[in-house]
């Protein structure tokens, strides 16, 4: 099959970074395995993470890519969720080959049906991004997709990234009020059109333009950017017993005293290969969550969050992808689909 792969792990600007391979095809799927035929795939920071510069090798070479959309090739002896020919979309895991290939194997509990009414390119720039904002604000913290947040706000700190862009859809059908962070007016224009009630901008303090749209502070935050660059400013626009949602590894250790002690704030991690890494009894809810995801989108309630296609899936248009990740810049998401 064709993939792209690496054997070494180098700056993106290096051809060898990610180079145009064919390697053998999986094996059959067994146990709860699909075989996916893979259609397109999108990029998220995970992937150029995974691929940062760093002295080890990789023999044979490693297929990096996590979200994808594809149709089911043949399933293994206990999958009982999908059947060849099946649509489907998901998010992978990170300890298995990756997506970057024409053929992968995936275990079906954490793969869902692909929504009828996007194309392959606009399903794949979903799964990755909508199961950490849905694990997150409805597992992890303590609200409800169901239950309505009504008049709650909630602060999305990097909202027009890929995670935020659907976590503002999320949260304004779950009944919060919405206030964005965005920097540029392509990515404020952005976050707005999604649905956010108000945007400021993150590079200036953020509790004086909450007070100046009349907040005093705010019951939830969802800090999908930089966590120490905002752990202070958190700590001050939180009301009592609020929330904090955390997707990204702080630097440095966290300063959980006051105020968020004499607030008595809750902290709630999202990781959201967890439930596939440590093989959780119940990693099933994934498949669930894809499967609401999908539903949502065919009602015509949530949009997919593409905003750029670059073509083909090749090692120079995934080069490209992984470029404008790292510059930090990208709006929703970036996908590649088809293969030459
Ligand atoms: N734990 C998990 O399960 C999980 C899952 C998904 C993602 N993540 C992590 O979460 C982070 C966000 O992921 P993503 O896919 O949303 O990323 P992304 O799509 O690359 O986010 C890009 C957006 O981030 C904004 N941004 C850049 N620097 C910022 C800063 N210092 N402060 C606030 N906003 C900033 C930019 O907006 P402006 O141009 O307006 O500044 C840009 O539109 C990444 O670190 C990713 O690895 C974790």
């Amino acid at each position: 099959m064709k993939a792209i792969a690496l054997t070494r792990y180098l700056p993106i600007d290096d051809p060898e970074s990610l180079v145009d391979m064919d390697l053998p095809d999986p094996p059959a799927p067994s146990g709860h395995d699909l075989l996916i035929r893979i259609e397109a795939v999108s990029v998220n920071p995970v992937d150029t993470k995974q691929r940062a510069p760093k002295p080890q090798t990789e023999h044979p070479p490693r297929i990096l890519g996590y979200d994808a959309a594809g149709v089911v090739e043949a399933v293994g002896d206990q999958a009982t969720l999908f059947k060849p020919g099946d649509e489907v979309y998901y998010a992978g895991d990170v300890t298995r080959p990756g997506s970057n290939a024409q053929l992968q194997l995936v275990d079906e509990r954490i793969v869902g049906p692909k929504p009828v009414t996007l194309s392959f390119t606009e399903a794949t720039a979903l799964p990755l991004t909508a199961v950490t904002a849905w694990e997150l604000l409805f597992q992890r913290m303590p609200y409800r997709f169901d239950q309505g947040s009504h008049g709650k706000h909630l602060l999305i700190i990097g909202a027009a990234g890929g995670v935020g862009s659907i976590a503002i859809q999320l949260a304004r059908l779950a009944g919060f009020a919405v206030i964005a962070t965005a920097s540029r007016s392509q990515t404020s224009d952005w976050a707005r059109s999604l649905g956010a009630n108000h945007v400021i901008d993150h590079r200036q303090p953020l509790l004086p333009q909450l007070q100046a749209l009349g907040i005093k502070s705010v019951e939830a935050v969802l800090n999908l950017a930089d966590t120490d660059q905002y752990w202070d400013a958190i700590g001050e626009l939180i009301a009592p017993q609020g929330h904090v949602g955390l997707i990204v590894e702080p630097r440095e250790a966290l300063r959980i005293g006051d105020p968020y002690k004499a607030k008595c704030i809750g902290i709630h991690w999202e990781f959201m290969f967890a439930r596939s890494r440590f093989k959780t009894a119940d990693m099933i809810e994934q498949h669930r969550i894809l499967k609401r995801i999908a539903e949502l989108v065919d009602a015509g309630k949530l949009r997919s969050t593409l905003s750029q296609s670059l073509g083909s899936i090749s090692a120079a248009n995934l080069r490209q992808a992984h470029q404008l990740l790292e510059s930090g810049g990208v709006i929703g998401k970036l996908a590649l689909s088809g293969w030459n």
